[in-house]
């Protein structure tokens, strides 16, 4: 199949970012096809999302088989779908305090409800004082108002400032390159809920590995661990927001079980159906879910939550990468890619190779020896992407605040040796290409 990409761009060019849409006219393992035939190697999967790669057809048959069995029903229904993917959730792949689930459409619409559930769990338990959620700088948890408010993403936040729910913000729980730190982040944190009153915080969300924020930055060792402590101290709700991170990403189920966490609400989307399906979760525990039920208040569901055909997909997503033990492939990939990228660690303007499994970031100085950033305006990291996609690989350009210029490197969890390579010589050369254009 082909289609001509040219026809269209008037009437697509106002919502894409760059002066001309590149088109995609099909897609197989981690390879895009463009409507030319050139073969673009996926290392962002999408964005960051197509966990098992693409254009697997037992992934569709079911998708086909599920539309034609029961098409819709309102959310509150059960379908054999959902009750299947459920089980398998609870059962394999959620930490085991996590019971309850509730699906959405995406990252956004899951961290929304994520945050409505903090807020109804204290309002029925009697805690009305108690709306607010504490983000973390360097963060991003979505495009609406809700989820632009708690997180600090600077460039994708600014426009809509005057717009925006006043929720608080602690400094990023990260290691970022050049940036002297003073107090450790999780006494950091405990100092905002003091400052803001405990009886009026409701939630602490952190991304647990930052994505297009940071460029997969990692927070120091024992943030996690001590988050959790001080948001059970002080009765505040701890929301991991896994819609990056989770399912296989960073080579564990979910990144907070590097730092053997269980927070009380976690947030999923991208890799939980893989892109075959718009589709995200929400998982709570019980002791969050009980005064809801007490009171029989119930979460406002969205129309497309627990989509037969989104459950039935994600379920067989889920089917294929425990029976290819994909999650096992991400660390173990995830490690080739970190050391065939280490001839790169000394280049002049590399700050730092970091990440997770496949979750890696790259971050850019204009020189290293100082950590002194590119000029803002000079976007080199949306150049670097547009560089690497013109030599054949496609990476997620990344960054705000402090950690401005980075490369996100998330490719499908069954990318080869021959893969990587490709993704790093290219790397290499966009590179080469954009620094001298500058
Ligand atoms: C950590 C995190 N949370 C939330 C979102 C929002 O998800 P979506 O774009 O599916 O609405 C994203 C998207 O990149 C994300 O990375």
């Amino acid at each position: 199949m082909s289609f001509d990409a040219s026809a269209r761009r008037t009437t697509n060019a106002a919502f894409v970012p760059h002066s001309a849409p590149f088109a995609v006219a099909s897609a197989e393992g981690a390879y895009l096809i463009t409507p030319d035939g050139r073969r673009i190697l996926d290392a962002a999967g999408g964005a960051i999302v197509a966990n098992i790669g693409h254009g697997r057809r037992e992934v569709a048959e079911v998708a086909a088989a599920a539309l034609e069995r029961c098409t819709y029903v309102v959310p509150p229904f059960a379908t054999e779908d959902r009750l299947r993917l459920v089980e398998r959730l609870t059962k394999s792949w959620l930490p085991p305090s996590l019971t309850r689930v509730l699906f959405t459409s995406g990252g956004t619409e899951s961290v929304e409800a994520a945050m409505r559930l903090a807020r109804q769990h204290h309002l029925s338990a009697g805690r009305t004082e108690r709306w607010k959620i504490i983000g973390t700088d360097l963060s991003y948890h979505g495009a609406s108002l809700g989820t632009l408010s708690v997180a600090n993403h600077a460039p994708r936040r600014a426009p809509f400032e005057p717009m925006l729910i006043p929720f608080p913000h602690t400094p990023a729980p990260y290691r970022i390159p050049g940036v002297e730190v003073t107090e450790h982040p999780a006494d950091t944190l405990e100092r905002v809920i003091l400052e803001e009153g405990p009886e009026t915080v409701a939630a602490f969300i952190c991304e647990p590995v930052v994505g297009s924020a940071g460029g997969a930055l990692v927070p120091v060792d024992d943030f996690w661990s001590r988050a959790r402590e001080i948001c059970s101290k002080y009765g505040v709700l701890l929301i991991a927001d896994e819609v990056m991170s989770g399912f296989g990403r960073t080579g564990k189920r979910f990144a907070v079980e590097h730092w053997n966490v269980e927070p009380d609400i976690m947030v999923g989307g991208k890799g939980l159906a893989g892109g075959y399906a718009p589709m995200g979760g929400v998982y709570a525990s019980d002791a969050v879910v009980a005064p809801l039920v007490a009171e029989r208040q119930d979460l406002m569901f969205y129309t497309f939550s627990g989509h037969p055909a989104s459950c039935a997909v994600a379920d067989k997503v889920l089917e294929i990468m425990e029976r290819e033990e994909l999650v096992a492939r991400s660390e173990r990939m995830g490690a080739l890619l970190m050391e065939r990228l280490g001839a790169l660690a000394v280049h002049p303007n590399v700050a730092e190779i970091r990440g997770l499994g496949l979750m890696v970031g790259i971050e850019f100085v204009k020189d290293r020896a100082t950590m002194e950033r590119f000029p803002k305006e000079a976007r080199f990291a949306t150049k670097l992407q547009g560089a690497g996609l013109r030599q054949g690989v496609f990476f997620y350009a990344s960054g705000s605040g402090q950690a401005q210029d980075a490369l996100l490197i998330g490719p499908p969890f069954t990318i080869n040796g021959e893969d990587i390579d490709l993704m790093v010589d290219t790397l290499g050369s966009a590179l080469e290409e954009t620094l001298a254009a500058m």
